[in-house]
């Protein structure tokens, strides 16, 4: 059976939840985790998953999470890198608080990459691994709305995280092309995980997630090193 471990599910609302439920239902052995454990187990339980403590800033917690899977699995076909936030919608770039954009890339953008590495040793036993960064339009230069030449100085620390987390996913792509491991960065959309959004137009979660499904259950002959939404590419 294929394996799937997701960062970030903590809420039902939220996309990590939504793609456990689609990777559970295509018959995935899904692994959900969180930094709050007490959450991860509860939502595991709803999702016929199980649960797992992983905060991705700490190297301890990611340690344990890995050694948890090999003992327990001994591989992982898909990694959803899925955790993150530090939306700043009101900011200004010049008004960045340092502390504040420092935390932001521990999660975003370090976060993804301390996971990948610990996780690596295990995608090498499944042979055919898929990682996915999920990312953001707000991280590209070509989004007609959050892209960073239409909207130059809204939400500035979020934006740059994920414009380095597309740029983590090129350069471990480069790194990784001679196996059949495959990573991409995919932008689900503006969702609708917050109450209030969907008023302003952000699309049902169902919608967001299976884009970010397609990329964890691509074939052999599918991309690497790219940045999609639907499946469709995004330019940078
Ligand atoms: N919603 C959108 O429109 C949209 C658009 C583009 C991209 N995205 C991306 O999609 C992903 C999920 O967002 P969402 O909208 O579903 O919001 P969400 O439910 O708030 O998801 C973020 C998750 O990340 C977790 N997290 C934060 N710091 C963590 C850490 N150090 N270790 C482990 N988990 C941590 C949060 O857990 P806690 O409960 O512990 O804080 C939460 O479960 C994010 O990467 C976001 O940037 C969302």
């Amino acid at each position: 059976m294929k394996i799937a471990l997701i960062t970030g599910v903590t809420r039902r609302e939220g996309l990590g939840f939504e793609t456990a439920m689609q990777m559970v239902d295509l018959g995935y052995n899904v692994i959900i985790s969180g930094r709050d454990f007490t959450k991860v187990r509860v939502l595991a339980g709803e999702l016929n998953a199980s649960g797992m403590e992983l905060d991705v800033t700490s190297e301890e917690s990611i340690k344990d999470a890995a050694s948890y899977v090999r003992e327990n699995y001994g591989k992982l076909d898909a990694l959803i890198n899925n955790a993150g936030g530090y939306y700043d919608a009101g900011a200004q770039p010049l008004e960045i608080n340092i502390e504040f954009a420092k935390s932001a890339f521990e999660t975003n953008l370090f976060g993804a990459l301390r996971v990948i590495k610990a996780f690596m040793p295990l995608h090498e036993e499944s042979g055919s691994a898929r990682i996915v960064n999920v990312s953001s339009g707000a991280g590209s230069f070509s989004d007609p709305i959050f892209g960073l030449s239409n909207n130059q100085s809204i939400a500035p620390v979020y934006s740059m995280t994920k414009l380095a987390l597309n740029g983590l996913t090129v350069k471990i792509a480069g790194q990784i092309n001679h196996s059949k491991i495959k990573i991409n960065s995919v932008c689900p959309g503006f969702v609708a995980t917050y109450p209030g959004t969907a008023e302003w137009g952000a699309r049902p979660v169902n919608e967001g997630a299976s884009g970010i499904v397609w990329a964890a259950t691509l074939p052999d002959d599918g991309p690497t090193g790219g940045f999609f939404r639907d499946g469709k590419v995004l330019q940078w």
